[in-house]
């Protein structure tokens, strides 16, 4: 493993852009203080957030001060952290507000070398104008710079491509670092390790015993008032051409050279580049609407959401087939399934194996399923047949167990966005995602979304709070994925 490797001796100025934003209050602002208290970042560190907003440092901290815990006795250190803090007002598009903020930097500088980071927590339209800015105005001149940008990472190929061919005018791959925050999740590190530590697994991982792959993401609540932003995006964009595809590579992908960033970043795109773009039988989509019988916001739709469209068709649900088209996988249907206002919030893959062969139990023995729970609730188990105790010699289905919560009582995991941020302190990208990425995962949406979109294509409707579309089960069933519904999870009691 790649070992921490912080340069902890030398100055580090992290500069939040859209500072004053949903992202930096909620996510950005807790991360880096969690890292802080941690001792985790270098010792000598300023922080500046910058955003179009007047206010004050004090202000932006009252605005953070419900998304942060402080524990109890760390009340100083919480003041020391914004004490590091700065806020400074300025435009995206202006050069010289840029300047501003380079003085404001430089005036810490004092040191030989002193390093760069820059967060975009900025809406994708000023990307452009404020990664321009900050090449021209803003680049360290005594250490390195380094570059974050969030999804979305254009809206297709031909945006990605444009929002590509820009950032590598500017910055060097190995300076940008595009988040995907599903790739710092407890479970989805764990799957490299799962797959190529265990020998148990290698044979089995291939189409010979490997029926059908289920990767799913489900939220239980709609678009709270987010629908504007939502709308133009929908689900297809915003869950499953990123976060989802970034599964389905680990869990497809051949094993890597090493460890290291680039042989595995590497693996995951030839992975892609084997899946041909999704075609319309492969694909069902939904929208939700109200449920009358639901509580509170359950009783409304998408469409009633006042920032949205009343006609629109932006699908909130979507199920998709894609097939890898290669040796170890020809065959086997890797379905990616999202949706938000449904029953549950579980994010999970779902391995199913192929009936046994040569049936002695008059098909009473239900297919076994690896799963891996990524939440909440983090659970790798594999469903098994058994014979049931006792005197009788019927089956049942249970489980191989490991649950988080029970076999690691006290372990700590950091939030997906603690990971990745101190990943850039510590200038290891293999969690991040590569140019090539990206274009191999538009590559494969972009058609669908197009044929979708021009056809004017209605999404069928689902109750809020419910498990989907019903035509849903019928359209999981048609990639050979056995739903017996007989088996349920139960969350093992703590041990003694
Ligand atoms: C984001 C999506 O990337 O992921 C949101 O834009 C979604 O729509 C979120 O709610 C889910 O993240 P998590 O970590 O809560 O599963």
């Amino acid at each position: 493993m790649e070992a921490i490797k912080t340069d902890s001796n030398h100055l580090h100025t992290f500069v939040l852009l859209g500072a004053s934003g949903d992202l930096a209050k909620k996510k950005i602002y807790p991360t880096v203080w969690n890292l802080y208290r941690s001792n985790l970042l270098p010792i000598s560190i300023k922080f500046i957030g910058y955003a179009r907003t007047k206010q004050s440092i004090l202000e932006v901290k009252e605005k953070c001060k419900k998304y942060i815990t402080v524990p109890k006795g760390e009340e100083r250190k919480y003041e020391e952290f914004w004490a590091a803090n700065e806020y400074l007002a300025g435009s995206y598009d202006q050069k010289a507000d840029y300047e501003k903020l380079n003085q404001e930097i430089s005036k810490f500088e004092t040191e030989l070398v002193a390093n760069r980071i820059f967060y975009l927590a900025v809406p994708p339209a000023v990307f452009e104008d404020v990664t321009v800015n900050i090449k021209n105005a803003c680049t360290a001149t005594k250490g390195y710079t380094r570059v974050i940008i969030e999804k979305p990472f254009g809206r297709d190929d031909v945006t990605a491509a444009k929002l590509g061919n820009h950032l590598a005018g500017l910055f060097d791959e190995e300076h940008i670092y595009r988040i995907d925050h599903y790739l710092g999740k407890e479970m989805v590190l764990n799957l490299m390790t799962l797959r190529f530590a265990n020998q148990i697994f290698s044979p089995i991982w291939n189409n010979d015993i490997i029926a059908s792959v289920i990767i799913s993401f489900k939220e239980p609540f709609g678009t709270e008032g987010r629908g504007g932003y939502f709308d133009d995006i929908g689900i297809i964009r915003d869950v499953m051409q990123n976060h989802l595809l970034q599964i389905l590579s680990l869990i497809a992908m051949e094993k890597p050279v090493t460890l290291k960033a680039n042989d595995i970043r590497k693996e995951k795109v030839k992975v892609l580049r084997h899946i041909k773009p999704i075609t319309m039988d492969d694909i069902l989509i939904g929208q939700y609407v109200g449920n009358p019988d639901g509580q509170g916001e359950e009783k409304l739709g998408y469409l009633d959401d006042p920032t949205v469209p009343k006609d629109s068709i932006t699908p909130t649900y979507a199920v998709a087939g894609l097939w890898v088209n290669n040796a170890r996988w020809q065959g086997v249907p890797f379905v990616l399934r999202a949706g938000k206002a449904l029953n549950e919030r579980k994010a999970e893959v779902r391995i199913q194996f192929h009936d046994m062969p040569g049936d002695i139990f008059d098909g009473e023995a239900k297919r076994n399923e690896l799963v891996l729970r990524v939440q909440p609730g983090e659970a790798v188990y594999t469903k098994i047949m058994s014979k049931s105790p006792g005197m009788m010699f019927d089956l049942v289905e249970t489980e191989l167990d490991l649950t988080y919560s029970t076999r690691y009582k006290d372990a700590k995991y950091p939030d997906a966005y603690e990971r990745l941020v101190l990943d850039v302190f510590n200038g290891n990208q293999t969690h991040f995602v590569l140019d090539d990425e990206v274009k191999e995962a538009w590559r494969i949406f972009t058609p669908i979304l197009n044929q979708l979109e021009g056809q004017k294509v209605k999404p069928l409707p689902y109750k809020f709070g419910s498990r989907g579309p019903p035509e849903s089960d019928a359209k999981l069933a048609q990639y050979n994925f056995k739903y017996s519904g007989s088996y349920k999870w139960e969350k093992p009691s703590p041990s003694k």
